[in-house]
């Protein structure tokens, strides 16, 4: 089976044009990404994560009075029902972070003020989107927390979502750089059109399903290591290397032996991703800071090589792995922060997918058995 055997059927979509979008631009031709006309490397430079998230839900940057208002808006969106942080007492020992993140946003929906809602009322998807984004570095801060039998931390209305999620995480307030540091990584993996995880929310949504379960499809269509859980697939790997000491080595037998090399590759861009150019400056930039620039060496070594041998380029997700490996960010929590980011371009996409909705089915090629007769159960 192929291609052109079928004229009509790409296999995994590549190339399928399956909506239209006014949220972000990907131009593989320049490797440059934009959230609604902005260039993401702006954003990461000159703007705190809450504005991409205002300017990905809102359709316009925020003023100063509209910051200051969401961020407030935020704040007092964040806290979890009691009743959540039980449900992740009694969650397995062994469940997965992002497994924990499905069920906190499976009980959420119902504690919304707007569970009720009409699933196509604009205004009450807004609402909601807000109330999801706000949640998201709490809900992961909590289950990890939870997880290790530590109580969960309430968050400091002082702080934003980025620096809020290391407080919640480790206890202390982080400094300015750090703060910058995830201000800037959530910003570059807010949005990406449409990519395997937003496709599946809008499609979840599509049936006039709601918000909530479009971020738990969202969720569990992000954790596999061919989308977001490549980048702590990535950081083993790094690892892997490490105690192995030989990078060149390491990645010329792995390519010989046709192994998937976690955190290079992307279906859309051809000679780079617009994102990982920053979070590889970021990366090298903590390196300098806690003197250990040894993972970007290894890097540095990897990536020579992926391009030489099969131009291939570095993801966001290779860089943002030993980024947050340098800022002690336990590994099983790195997809779950690409949650945080994502929450903002899944909601911004299922509310532009319910706004003008139509139901997303497409269909395939049968190559089964031809018709035959029906045997009775007897007679098989
Ligand atoms: N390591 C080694 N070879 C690779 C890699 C890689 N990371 N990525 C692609 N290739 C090779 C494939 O083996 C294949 O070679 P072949 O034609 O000789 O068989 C060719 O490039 C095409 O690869 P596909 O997997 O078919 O490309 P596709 O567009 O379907 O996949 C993907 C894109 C999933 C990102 C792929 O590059 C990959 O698996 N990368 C590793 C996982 C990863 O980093 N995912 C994160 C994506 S970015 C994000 O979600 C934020």
């Amino acid at each position: 089976m192929s291609a052109t055997t079928y004229p009509n059927y790409s296999p995994g979509l590549q190339g399928v044009v399956a909506g239209i979008t006014t949220i972000s631009e990907i131009d593989v031709e320049t490797s440059s990404l934009t959230y609604r006309g902005i260039n993401v490397h702006e954003l990461a430079e000159h703007a705190v994560f809450e504005e991409t998230a205002y300017l990905l839900l809102m359709g316009k940057l925020p003023n100063k009075t509209e910051l200051a208002e969401f961020k407030a808006r935020i704040s007092n969106e964040s806290v979890l029902p009691k009743e959540v942080i039980e449900a992740l007492k009694q969650c397995p020992k062994n469940m997965h972070p992002m497994d924990r993140l499905k069920t906190v946003y499976s009980m959420l929906g119902a504690f919304d003020p707007d569970y009720k809602a009409d699933p196509i009322d604009h205004d009450a998807n807004v609402r909601k989107a807000v109330r999801i984004v706000a949640k998201a570095g709490n809900a992961v801060a909590a289950a990890h927390r939870i997880s290790e039998g530590l109580d969960p931390i309430a968050p400091d209305p002082e702080l934003g979502i980025a620096g809020n999620f290391m407080y919640q995480l480790k206890g202390e307030r982080p400094d300015e750089f750090v703060t910058k540091v995830m201000d800037a990584s959530l910003t570059l993996y807010a949005e990406h059109g449409f990519n395997a995880s937003t496709f599946a929310s809008r499609v979840c949504v599509a049936t006039l399903s709601d918000l909530y379960s479009g971020i738990v499809t969202g969720i569990g269509t992000l954790k596999g290591p061919l989308h977001g859980g490549a980048n702590e697939e990535a950081m083993y790997m790094l690892m892997e290397i490490d105690k192995m000491g030989d990078a060149e080595k390491w990645t010329r037998d792995a390519l010989a032996n046709k192994k998937k090399i976690m955190g290079f590759g992307h279906r859309e861009y051809r000679i780079g991703d617009s994102r990982a150019a920053y979070m590889t400056k970021l990366g090298k930039e903590i390196g300098q800071r806690v003197g250990d620039t040894h993972w970007g060496e290894i890097a540095n070594t990897m990536e020579k090589i992926m391009w030489d041998e099969k131009k291939l380029f570095p993801n966001v997700d290779f860089p943002s792995a030993y980024a947050y490996y340098l800022l002690g960010i336990p590994i099983p929590l790195y997809t779950p922060i690409f949650v945080i980011a994502r929450t903002t371009g899944w909601c911004a996409h299922m509310v532009e997918q319910l706004d003008n909705n139509r139901l997303i089915r497409p269909t395939c090629i049968y190559e089964g058995p031809k018709v035959t007769a029906f045997v009775p159960l007897d007679q098989r």
